[in-house]
This record gives C-alpha cells, structure tokens and sequence, in this order.
C-alpha cells in the first residue's frame, strides 16, 4: 500500500513549537505579501493555525477561512482558538481537492508545507483560483528540494519551477519567487484584474 505523504495528527506538537518562528516567521511571510488591505483569506492546509491566528490579527477586517482535510487538526483549532479570534477564524471541513466555499471571496488564497502533501497539485490550484477575487493573490510556500536540517523526505518535495509552472497552469500572472525564507521556496501569483503589485524582495523569474 502506498504510504500516506499526510502529515500525521500524532505530531501535531511539531506544527506550535515556537523554533518555526525563526525560519518561517509568519510576519515575515505577511511583510513580503504587502496586502494591506486583504480582508478574507482562505489557509489550506490550515494544521494548528500557526499562520491562520497571526494573520486574522493583522486586522480587525480580517476573516481567515482555515481549511483542513484532517478532523483532528481542525478539531485542536476548534479547541484551542484564541478568545479574540471567534468568528474571525472560521474553521472549514474540506476534501482533498475541493473547498465548500463560493467562487470569487478571497482575497489571499495560501498554502505552507502543504505543497509536497498533495495528490493533484492541479486540482488545488484550480481550486484557490476559484475561490479568489479578480486581482487576488495565491501564496505557496514549501521545503526547498534542497538538504534542510528538518523538514519532509526530499523525494517527496516540489521545486520552485514546479510550484511556478502549477501557478501558470491554473492561470496565475505576475508569478514571483520570493527569497526571504532560508528552508522554503515561496512563490506568489496573481488572478489578472487588478490588484496589488508586491514589494522589491521579490523576483519574477523565467519559468522552468
Ligand atoms: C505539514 S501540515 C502544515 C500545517 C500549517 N500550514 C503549518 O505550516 O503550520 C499540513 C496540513 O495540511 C493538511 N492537508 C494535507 N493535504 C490536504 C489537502 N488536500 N487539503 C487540505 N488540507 C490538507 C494536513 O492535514 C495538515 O494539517
């Protein structure tokens, strides 16, 4: 039987130990993006929220939808959501392809560590194309396919051309690579109609 690339909810304490926070700080992730004035944004692959909470307080507008395949990541989140965010972070139940949300709500659709997980690469990106605004932004970070002091098998790790041409493919523009982060590829797009341009750390490379 093939062996399941998910990650496991037994090692759900990996997902909260603060260490993350030197080499996928969240701020710095939020700082690159330069959304100022994102209001909704859809997590897949939301795991314990470690992205989800310190972005909904970006804001008091924000709204994060945080969607996981797992019932018991979202059931932790569920019980361990912080007061302040009630409502703010609304936990959703989704399929591995598939979000049960309507077309065209989000203005940030993100995914981190998630990439290498994946069964159909596609089919998610199809997916967060969907669910975004014109003009809205898709966000991936992942494991560079490189040796990493932590992190998932490398065999199972997608490279940054890959992550760009899975964006292409769906129909993102304004693809950019984003070298703040020493252990992941970070790459951004953009569904044409308006809408942000990113700040000067970013670089729009050939696709390969
Ligand atoms: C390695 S964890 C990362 C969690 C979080 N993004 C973080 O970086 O802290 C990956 C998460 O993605 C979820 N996941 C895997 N495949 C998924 C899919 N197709 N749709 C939604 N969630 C998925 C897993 O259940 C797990 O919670």
């Amino acid at each position: 039987m093939k062996e399941s690339r998910k990650f496991h909810p037994h090692n759900l304490d990996i997902l909260n130990d603060p260490d993350r926070l030197g080499w996928e700080n969240p701020d710095v992730i939020w700082r690159e993006l330069g959304l100022t004035d994102a209001r909704v944004l859809v997590d897949i692959g939301a795991g314990t929220g470690f992205f989800a909470v310190p972005f909904a307080r970006k804001s008091p507008a924000v709204t994060v939808h945080a969607c996981d395949l797992q019932e018991e990541m979202l059931a932790w989140l569920r019980e361990h959501l912080p007061a302040d965010l009630q409502g703010r972070i609304k936990l959703v139940k989704m399929e591995e392809t598939t979000v049960p949300l309507p077309d065209g709500i989000a203005d940030l659709v993100y995914m981190i560590n998630l990439h290498h997980e994946l069964e159909d690469r596609g089919a998610i990106m199809a997916e967060s194309f969907r669910l975004l605004k014109k003009g809205g932004t898709v966000a991936v970070a992942d494991w560079k396919k490189t040796e990493t002091p932590m992190g998932p098998p490398q065999e199972i790790r997608v490279t940054e051309a890959e992550i760009s041409a899975d964006l292409q493919r769906a129909g993102f523009r304004d693809i950019r690579q984003h070298p703040v982060l020493p252990y992941h590829n970070f790459v951004t797009g953009r569904k044409s109609g308006g809408g942000p341009a990113f700040p000067s750390s970013s670089s729009s490379l050939p696709i390969r």
